[in-house]
C-alpha cells in the first residue's frame, strides 16, 4: 500500500485502466470497504466519459496533492477573468460546492446569498465548482455556464471521496486567477448564507488584514472513526494520530487570501487524506496558525427552523433546503431586527 500510496500523482488516464483493477486493488488494500458506497466507484464508470475529452478523468483518492497534482487536472470550465474584470480584485470570493446536476440549487443560490450585488461597495464573486458527474447519462452543464459564467468544472469524477480535491481545485483557481481577493468562503450549497452578516460582522471587524484568519464553525478534539462502515472512516495506516487538530466543519470556512494561498502550498507536503475538513485541519497545524473562534454560535451546523430574526444574528446556517430558502428569501430581506 505505501507503494501506491507515496506515488506522486494518483490519477490514471484515459483508457481502460480506470476502472476495476485498480479500484479492486486499493479497495483490497483498504479492507475492501472504503469505497464501496461510493456511486462514482462502481465499474460502470469507466466508459462514461466522452472519449475526446483529454485529460486525466478517475481519481484514485485519497487523492494526494504532493508534487504538482493539483496543477496536474484542468479546468475544464473555466473563468480566469472572473477575478480582474471589474473594479478591481474581491473583497469576497465565493467558492460554492455543488455537483454538476445541481442545476436547481446553483439557480437558488444565484437569487439569493450568492448574488454578487446585495451589499453595496464590497466586491463579491460567486463560483461553483464541480467536477465531473459520475452518471453517464448526466450531461454537463454547458448551457447554464454558457448563460451565467459562473461555473468552474474540473477534470474529475465528483465523488464523495473527491471533495478535498475539489477544494483544493478551489484554492488552486485562487492562487492562479485570484490570488488578491481578501478572503476567500469555502461552502457547501446546502445552506442559508448571511452575506451582509458574514461581511460586516465577521470579516470587516477587527483589525486588517489579517493574514492568517480563518473561521467557522469548528471542531476539537475529534477522534478518527475506525468503524470501517462509516462515510467518515479513517483507515488507520493513513493517519496516526489519535485526535485531530482542530478544524473547521466542512459545509463552511472563511479565510483571508492569503492563507488560502498558504493552505495550498503546504498542502503539497502533507500527505492527502479524503476528509477535506481534516486534511484542512492538519494544513493548518503544519503552517502553525490556529483557528479563530468567531462569536459563539454564529456558524449553526445543525439545522435551524426559520425565523427571520434569528437568522439574521447568523453568518450561515447549515443543512438548508433550496427549495425553502427560495421561499424564506425575500421575508428574510425584510424590515430589521432588534439587534441589528
Ligand atoms: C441581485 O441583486 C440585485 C440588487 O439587489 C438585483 O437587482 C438582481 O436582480 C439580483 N439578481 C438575481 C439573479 O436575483
Amino acid at each position: 500500500m505505501k507503494l501506491i500510496w507515496n506515488h506522486p500523482v494518483l490519477e490514471i488516464f484515459l483508457g481502460t485502466a480506470c476502472g476495476g483493477l485498480l479500484v479492486l486493488l486499493i479497495g483490497w488494500s483498504r479492507g475492501g470497504r472504503m469505497f464501496s458506497e461510493d456511486p462514482g466507484w462502481s465499474p460502470r464508470t469507466k466508459d462514461m466519459l466522452n472519449p475526446d475529452l483529454k485529460f486525466p478523468r478517475c481519481v484514485l483518492v485519497p487523492v494526494l496533492l504532493d508534487g504538482k497534482s493539483t496543477q496536474a487536472f484542468p479546468f475544464l470550465l473555466n473563468h480566469p477573468d472572473k477575478c480582474s474584470a471589474s473594479g478591481g480584485a474581491p473583497f469576497l470570493l465565493m467558492l460554492v460546492m455543488t455537483r454538476p446536476q445541481d442545476r436547481f440549487l446553483r439557480e437558488a443560490i444565484r437569487h439569493t446569498w450568492g448574488n454578487e450585488t446585495t451589499i453595496p461597495g464590497v466586491i463579491i464573486r460567486c463560483l461553483f465548482i464541480m467536477g465531473l458527474s459520475s452518471d453517464p447519462s448526466s450531461p454537463r452543464p454547458l448551457e447554464e455556464d454558457e448563460k451565467h459564467k459562473d461555473l468552474l468544472q474540473v477534470g474529475f469524477l465528483d465523488t464523495h471521496h473527491n471533495q478535498a480535491l475539489k477544494t483544493f481545485m478551489g484554492l488552486e483557481w485562487v492562487a492562479r486567477y485570484c490570488p488578491r481577493t481578501q478572503y476567500v468562503l469555502k461552502v457547501d450549497g446546502n445552506v442559508v448564507l448571511n452575506p451582509s452578516f458574514l461581511v460586516q460582522q465577521t470579516l470587516k471587524s477587527g483589525q486588517h488584514p489579517r493574514p492568517d484568519f480563518i473561521t467557522g464553525c469548528t471542531y476539537r478534539n475529534r477522534s478518527p472513526i475506525q468503524r470501517q462502515s462509516h462515510p467518515r472512516y479513517m483507515p488507520p495506516d493513513m493517519l496516526s494520530h489519535t485526535t485531530y487538530p482542530p478544524h473547521c466543519c466542512s459545509p463552511s470556512y472563511v479565510l483571508s487570501g492569503l492563507l488560502a494561498l498558504k493552505v495550498l502550498s503546504i498542502a503539497r507536503r502533507v500527505p492527502a487524506i479524503h476528509l477535506e475538513d481534516v486534511f484542512v485541519g492538519l494544513c493548518l497545524h503544519h503552517l502553525g496558525v490556529e483557528l479563530i473562534l468567531g462569536p459563539p454560535d454564529i456558524f449553526p451546523m445543525f439545522g435551524r427552523s426559520y425565523k427571520r430574526c434569528d437568522f439574521r444574528g447568523f453568518a450561515l446556517v447549515h443543512p438548508f433546503k433550496h427549495q425553502k430558502l427560495v421561499q424564506v428569501w425575500p421575508d428574510f430581506q425584510k424590515g430589521t431586527c432588534p439587534l441589528e
